[in-house]
């Protein structure tokens, strides 16, 4: 091993927009399409169905091939037009866009079956690609990931080596600027990339992501390894793993979380098909759409902490009754993430509804911040914005109702044990007192 340091990652990063972006931007796209669209509601339509228009007659043969497209991905899985239909009102409202959206989120999803795709494979353990391709009983999101037409993929791809290498670079090269590059893993940085290379020629992934990054229409890191680091970049670190953002001076897109969502990375991909240009982020990269809510906030079992309600041991009676899992090391009061309302494994569940609390996966250095996971919030050091104390004393102190949960438990707690304790000494001193008198009448 080398000293682990490797390079640093790049300073002064900058936004080198995408030639889509920057054709957009040359015709005067003052609004954000699809957020602002209070503003000026026709003209935000006009400018969406324009963009959809051009690529359908870019990416299909005619008026048959564009309408059979679709149909027939959904017909091979045993999905019908009305499960699309279906699907495509979950991700509009997803998206939080008006329903008159609907229609295009159909037509974008069928487009993005056909856009030029690199998804690239870096540190990790392919949780991203798995969740999403060998699912039994596979969701829509999860069908229209399948079927982007990928350029590269080295899980699924047929050629390999040389052949494998060529196609990435024919597709960087013919599809400049147009193609969606999605990169699963963290990059190591150490011995400058060395600890991972890829391919025939030996290439490091720091090297391929550098290159690939450049004229990639839209960048998406798909899960907290590519946002961040994730678990390769846990202490000590002895790759200096990092995020893609770190690597690459472009505008990157972070989905975090372990495994990525299907639908907060389709949903992503389709309003980039409907507006040409990354959702609005929040501080560390996130789409707003998907990560602007706090799991708590959401949460089902939150009513259950306003009450002091609380899970005290596995498989306990609060367990039973889906009391909240606060007391168990849940870290939702702590991450951002849409979890509670998409759900994962067609819409069925997530850590809560199954039993376990958050780990907080789609916050960044989640493996070193959030640990212990299962044990009470107090244990872990979680450190926010402005805020370094123990979980338990910032939901305390700052959490307001939830403070007021956490409170309303421990004297409740509290109240309890001392009228416990109160009836015990009362037991005790009746029994003395009977026990004296028996002393007396001997
Ligand atoms: Fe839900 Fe966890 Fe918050 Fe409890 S602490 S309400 S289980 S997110
Ligand atoms: Fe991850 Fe927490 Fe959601 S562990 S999947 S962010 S509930």
């Amino acid at each position: 091993m080398g000293n682990g340091k490797g390079k640093q990652p790049l300073k002064n990063k900058k936004d080198n927009s995408s030639p889509i972006l920057n054709k957009d931007s040359k015709s005067n796209l003052k609004w954000d399409p699809l957020r602002n669209i209070a503003d000026d509601p026709d003209e935000v339509l006009r400018k969406t169905d324009e963009r959809l228009d051009n690529l359908e007659k870019e990416y299909f043969n005619d008026e048959k091939d564009k309408s059979d497209n679709i149909g027939n991905i959904f017909g091979l899985h045993g999905l019908t037009r009305r499960d699309f239909i279906k699907w495509t009102s979950l991700v509009t409202s997803a998206l939080m866009l008006p329903y008159i959206f609907k229609p295009r989120v159909a037509r974008a999803a069928n487009i993005l079956t056909r856009t030029p795709f690199i998804w690239l494979e870096m540190s990790d353990c392919m949780g991203n690609t798995e969740a999403f391709l060998r699912t039994a009983h596979p969701t829509p999101a999860e069908i229209i990931l399948s079927y982007v037409s990928v350029n590269y993929m080295e899980s699924i791809m047929a050629p390999a080596g040389y052949q494998a290498e060529a196609r990435m670079v024919e597709t960087v090269k013919k599809y400049k600027g147009k193609y969606i590059l999605v990169v699963e893993g963290a990059i190591p940085m150490g011995l400058d990339g060395k600890y991972l290379t890829i391919g025939a020629k030996g290439k490091s992934g720091l090297k391929i992501t550098q290159e690939v990054s450049k004229n990639a229409g839209v960048i998406i890191a798909a899960g907290n390894c590519a946002s961040y680091g994730g678990i390769p970049a846990a202490n000590p670190n002895p790759t200096s793993a990092v995020g893609l953002s770190s690597v690459t001076d472009r505008k990157v897109i972070n989905i975090p979380a372990c495994p990525v969502n299907a639908v907060n990375l389709v949903g992503t991909l389709i309003e980039y098909v409907l507006i040409g240009k990354p959702p609005q982020l929040d501080s560390i990269g996130r789409p707003l759409w998907a990560y602007s809510e706090r799991l708590h906030d959401t949460c089902y079992r939150r009513a259950h902490f306003e009450a002091g309600e609380y899970v005290k041991n596995w498989g306990d009676d609060g367990a039973k009754k889906q009391y909240c899992l606060y007391m168990m090391g849940c870290k939702g009061p702590f991450t951002w993430n849409n979890c509670t309302v998409v759900e994962y494994n067609q819409d069925l569940s997530f850590p809560m509804r199954a039993g376990h609390g958050c780990i907080g996966c789609s916050q960044p250095k989640f493996w070193d911040r959030m640990t212990p996971f299962e044990e009470p919030n107090e244990s872990a050091k979680i450190t926010l914005p402005m805020v370094e104390a123990t979980a338990d004393e910032f939901g305390a102190a700052l959490f307001g109702a939830a403070g007021a949960g956490i409170a309303a438990h421990a004297i409740y707690t509290g109240v309890k044990k001392k009228r416990e304790k109160k009836k015990i000494s009362k037991n005790e001193k009746n029994n003395s007192e009977k026990d004296k008198s028996k002393d007396d009448k001997k």
